[in-house]
């Protein structure tokens, strides 16, 4: 049976099409009649390059949209990332089992990719020409990037001013036009979803239903990855919360399906400028409200997150936790992931910050096992990266810098620099 859209307010159910919000004004979220499926399905379609294997997405075609047709798919290969460990991240966070899936490798070198290959192929297949999102950069980035290969046209809304070069000039680069808005993401964002429904854009934000179908992925592979062994924490960065609905939903469908045995507990960090989850979470009030957020973390700079409804139930159904870090935390964190050369945006280091803060708080116990999703490539925000190592961020005092170092154009020089540094050569003895 073909897949629908049902409103997670009213339950309503719609055929999937151009309408992404249920008239009541709730979120929709795709429901699916799965077919049969285990892990050895999913399992033959690994060390395969072409086909469904060439993709960490569509690998899980069924669990994320069986029906689609051929002729609409608009793939570039996502998915597929690493997952690392190392010594020092493990002492850092105190938590020896640590290990990070690194997100930053997808194809526009953030875990965006993996929604938009499934937003932008729906785009096609319903017959779409222009297709729009508001966006602190990377899913502007990525939709620039999808929308160029599927050959449609492509606006993205941009808070003025507040975005990574890296990430606009991706969204520049993939010839998407570029609207800065004079406001924050959250003027964007409302901006945009007027802009979709007055003017006929069709919308690629997180309120798409589709795209948190693709963004399930990042836990089908996984677990996948770790022989169908879940960990006991996901640790992930949260700002829009399309990611930490994306989780729950997955998890819920795997337990359904008995893809896995137990459900791992979900942990989403904020920024602590910019929490307005956290503090729900925290005072459990019925309703989010909205901050003026502030952070270094450009990508989670977000005060009024859409999809707060859909994270909440993902973090009450895996018995999870939300936590929030300073910009301190999220920078040091970052320094650590960065310096043992794996390397991260800021803002995909608050999992591993906020890793470290739920083991010192006794939260995720020492020998428990936690997997920390970076959700964005180092190259991304290079000005903020040099900042740290330069000490120029205001308010923070970086614990593990890294700053250039000059030098006059002779070897006396360079010499005298080595020497302090202990760094000369074992030939000169
Ligand atoms: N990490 C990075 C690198 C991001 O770009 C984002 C969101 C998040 C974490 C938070 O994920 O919104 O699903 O909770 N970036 C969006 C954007 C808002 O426009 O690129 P979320």
């Amino acid at each position: 049976m073909s897949p629908r859209f049902r409103c997670v307010e009213c339950e309503r159910e719609y055929e999937p099409g151009r309408q992404l919000r249920c008239s009541c004004g709730g979120l929709m979220e795709v429901v699916h009649e799965f077919p049969e499926v285990d892990r050895e399905l999913f399992d033959a379609r690994l060390n395969v390059s072409r086909g469904l294997g060439g993709s960490g997405v569509w690998r899980f075609k069924e669990l994320v949209y069986q029906g689609l047709d051929e002729k609409s798919l608009v793939s570039r290969g996502e998915g597929n990332t690493n997952i690392y460990s190392h010594s020092r991240l493990s002492e850092y966070t105190g938590i020896e089992r640590l290990s990070v899936k690194h997100e930053g490798e997808n194809p526009t070198g953030s875990f965006k990719d993996r929604g938009m290959t499934v937003g932008v192929s729906e785009a096609v297949r319903i017959g779409e020409r222009s297709v729009a999102c508001a966006s602190t950069g990377n899913t502007s980035a990525s939709l620039a990037s999808y929308a160029a290969t599927a050959g449609l046209h492509c606006v993205v809304f941009i808070p003025e001013g507040m975005i990574a070069y890296g990430k606009l000039a991706q969204a520049l680069s993939y010839g998407a036009r570029v609207l800065q808005v004079r406001g924050d993401f959250d003027a964007a964002m409302w901006l945009v979803q007027e802009a979709s429904e007055e003017l006929g854009l069709y919308l690629l934000n997180s309120v798409n239903p589709w795209r948190i179908e693709g963004q399930k992925s990042i836990i089908f592979e996984l677990i996948q990855q770790r022989g169908w062994e879940p960990p006991d924490w996901i640790v992930v960065p949260a700002g829009n919360l399309g990611n930490t609905s994306a989780f729950g939903k997955a998890l819920r469908e795997m337990e359904g399906l008995g893809l896995i045995d137990e459900v791992p507990r979900l942990a989403a960090i904020q920024a602590e400028g910019a929490d307005p989850f956290y503090r729900l979470w925290l005072e459990g009030e019925e309703s989010l409200t909205p901050v003026v957020p502030d952070t270094v973390a450009s990508a989670i700079k977000i005060g009024n997150p859409v999809s707060w409804r859909k994270a909440i139930k993902a973090i009450k159904y895996t018995g999870g936790v939300v936590e929030h870090v300073s910009d301190q935390e999220i920078m040091d964190a970052k320094a650590m992931v960065d310096g043992c050369g794996i390397g991260c945006e800021p803002a995909s280091a608050a999992s591993v910050a906020g890793a470290r803060k739920l083991e010192e708080r006794g939260i995720i116990d020492p020998g428990e096992e936690a997997a920390c999703i970076l959700t964005g490539n180092l190259l991304k925000d290079p000005g903020t990266t040099v900042s740290y190592h330069t000490g120029v961020i205001k308010g923070i005092s970086p614990r593990f810098p890294n700053a250039p170092i000059v030098v006059n154009a002779d070897l006396a020089s360079v010499s005298d620099v080595l020497d302090n540094l202990a760094l000369t050569g074992s030939g000169r003895g």
